[in-house]
């Protein structure tokens, strides 16, 4: 298990607090801290109380049926997820509420509400049936950020087809090794939709990525840029010709509560993703409870989670728990400096937001290009701001507060993982003193400790693993078909705990700092990448013999990759093959694994044993004295690296 000691001895707590404002604590959805004290005494009943909210069509015999590590939570009972977010609001009247404006990169805009968002739901349902998609069948989504996304994922739920949504960024190898692993019978795509004012080619990929599959059926495919795409007729059916035609009419399926809703793929140690499994009524509850009380949700809100709808923060907060709490959201298909580095501003502005939720790094972008672009805005329409995926500096904090919140708005600083599906870490809004940098205490009806390598909890002020050590309702429930890897990656470290793969210390006053990941995981601009994915895709190319890959410090995005890369040969390398190794990794996995920089070097660091010594490269990519080199098999081999770092190619 290999740990980053340094890094956790390094951390010194930042010591300002802040208090949440009178007027914010005043009207907050929970505004006394007995709320901590009343769900620890009785964690089952905490969380059926907030079960109680929800539309089930058979209630549930038992809260909780923990068998480790395996939970099943409202056990009997049977809802659909689609009905609790979108029937039941427009019974209750809200129909002509908005559920989202939606905003495209190259301007053009809808607004979508709740009825609407029905109908088109129940017409997808129709469609996908009508593509002979069963209660049961796996469907993945390969889309743009537009309103088709959600509906995609809300049609899937209400017929009981679990799916997995795969990034529009990741490549179509990357989208193939997820439709062979979920053994997909349908493909939701679209011809392509907007980025950094080009077009990405999601229709393309999606064809590539069938080349290497044999599972599906079908794919069917929206209309987003009308560019040329290649089509195979009787495989390929257009969103146009066959869901308007369906009827605004489909009963929802009432599923178990432990139904599988989605698979998610995420990254782990191994080259291979993990597809972590979520499940209906405990994943409805967990999501929407957290949603409303952390982002403090009020009917006339209007939020912005500004991620991508591809990873967890999207499915938990743009789509399940802000619709099961019927809030109005917006969602934003393309980049923050498209047309120009203000246009997340102008959508606060014209959209009049009023809470935002956003990663560190975007933060620290926004910080560099410099308030200007903010400052040209209105955003006093701002009363809550959000941050979660990696730690984040309290230098971004205080900007944040500062320069987008105006210093009258709080900051919840979540942290979560896409194996809890609901954050479990964080500030109440009205109640907690925030300090920068800190993610405060667990959610009420969640208990975290953080413990050293015995498994022993670690007194306050000082540093060790972060776990877990009571179910919850979002909860993972195993990965995809992998029991065995399932137990070993979050359950063996310390029995009975789920075992993050964070580091985490807490203060004296027993606030967690989170701080980072303790695993061949990186963290780059929040995105999750294993360092073992991107070797092995190096190592495929016909040019590299060994490859040793880790996450270096970065001031915006938190880390970023650094790859060593030995030849074949004895081969020198060039920045032109620099950059055809750049754009194999691209290729295979997805732009967001691109390197940052390589390193040729004539060897990689080993152990007399053959291991490849990371925490050396990790200390010569920081630039950091090498801590000790007396396991290395070949001493010089350092020095060779070091010369070797004259020759290291920035992107
Ligand atoms: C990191 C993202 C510090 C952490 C929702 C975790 C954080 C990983 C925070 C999960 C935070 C997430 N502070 N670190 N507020 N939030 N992380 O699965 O290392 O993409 O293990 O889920 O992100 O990443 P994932």
């Amino acid at each position: 298990m290999p740990t980053q000691p340094k890094a956790l001895e390094a951390l010194t707590f930042d010591e300002r607090r802040f208090a949440p404002p009178e007027a914010f604590r005043a009207q907050a959805n929970w505004r006394d801290a007995s709320v901590y004290a009343d769900a620890d005494r009785d964690l089952e009943g905490f969380w059926a109380k907030h079960a109680e909210d929800f539309l089930w069509s058979k209630r549930w015999d038992t809260v909780l049926d923990w068998q480790v590590p395996y939970a099943k939570w409202f056990a009997g009972g049977k809802l659909n997820i689609s009905e609790n977010c979108l029937d039941r609001h427009v019974r209750a009247g809200l129909g002509a509420k908005v559920a989202y404006h939606w905003e495209g990169e190259p301007g053009d805009t809808r607004s979508v509400t709740y009825a609407e968002l029905l109908d088109e739901t129940q017409r997808c349902a129709n469609a996908l049936r009508e593509l002979g998609v069963h209660t049961g069948d796996r469907v993945a989504i390969y889309m743009p950020m537009i309103p088709e996304l959600p509906v995609a994922m809300l049609a899937c739920a209400r017929i009981g087809a679990p799916f997995t949504v795969v990034f529009g960024g990741f490549s179509a190898e990357a989208l193939a090794g997820r439709i062979n692993d979920s053994g997909a019978t349908v493909v939701i795509t679209a011809d392509g939709g907007y980025r950094k004012g080009g077009v990405v080619q999601l229709k393309r990929n999606t064809d590539d990525a069938l080349a290497q599959t044999s599972t599906v059926q079908k794919v069917l495919v929206y209309r987003r840029t009308a560019q040329e795409v290649p089509w195979t007729d009787g495989r390929d059916v257009w969103w146009h010709d066959i869901v308007p035609r369906q009827e605004a009419h489909c009963p929802p399926e009432q599923l178990d509560s432990e139904h599988m809703l989605y698979l998610l793929y995420t990254s782990g140690t191994t080259a291979k993703p993990k597809g972590i499994v979520h499940t209906t009524a405990g994943y409805l509850v967990g999501t929407a409870t957290t949603h409303k009380y952390i982002f403090d949700i009020k009917p006339d809100d209007v939020y912005w989670c500004a991620a991508d709808i591809g990873w967890v923060t999207g499915h938990s907060y743009i789509v399940f728990g802000p619709l099961a709490n019927a809030t109005t959201g917006v969602m934003y298909e393309g980049v923050p400096d498209f047309p120009d580095k203000d246009r997340w501003w102008r959508v606060i502005e014209k959209y009049k937001v009023t809470i935002l939720y956003c990663a560190p790094t975007a933060i620290r972008t926004f910080m560099k290009w410099g308030s200007q672009y903010p400052e040209r805005c209105d955003l006093r329409s701002l009363r809550l701001l959000g941050s979660v995926g990696e730690p984040i500096n309290p230098e971004a904090w205080i900007w944040y507060r500062e320069t987008i919140g105006g210093s009258r708005c709080p900051i919840v600083d979540t942290w979560w993982m896409t194996e809890t599906g609901m954050i479990l870490i964080t500030p109440l809004p009205g109640i907690t003193v925030t300090k920068p940098g800190s993610a405060t205490f667990p959610f009420p009806g969640v208990r975290a400790d953080v413990v050293d390598d015995e498994g022993k909890s670690v007194p306050r002020g000082g540093a060790g693993y972060l776990v877990i050590t009571t179910p919850w309702p979002a909860m993972l429930r195993g990965i995809y078909k992998d029991d065995r890897r399932y137990r070993d990656t979050y359950w063996s470290r310390f029995p009975g705990r789920f075992f993050a793969g964070d580091g985490a210390k807490r203060d004296e006053q027993g606030y967690f700092w989170l701080m980072g990941r303790v695993d061949d995981v990186m963290k780059i601009s929040g995105h999750r990448i294993s360092t073992t994915e991107v070797e092995s895709s190096l190592v495929s190319h016909p040019k590299v013999a060994e490859a040793a890959v880790i996450g270096r410090e970065d001031p915006i995005t938190g880390q970023a990759i650094f790859a060593f890369v030995t030849l074949r040969g004895g081969t020198d390398g060039s920045d032109g093959l620099s950059r055809e190794l750049r754009e194999h990794v691209v290729a295979k996995i997805g732009s967001i694994a691109r390197p940052k920089t390589i390193m040729f070097t004539p060897e990689l660091p080993k152990t007399r044993s053959g291991k490849i010594m990371r925490r050396l490269l990790r200390d010569i990519a920081n630039g950091q004295p090498l801590g000790d080199t007396t396991t290395l098999a070949d001493a010089t081999v350092v020095e060779q690296i070091r010369t070797a770092g004259a020759s290291a190619t920035e992107d």
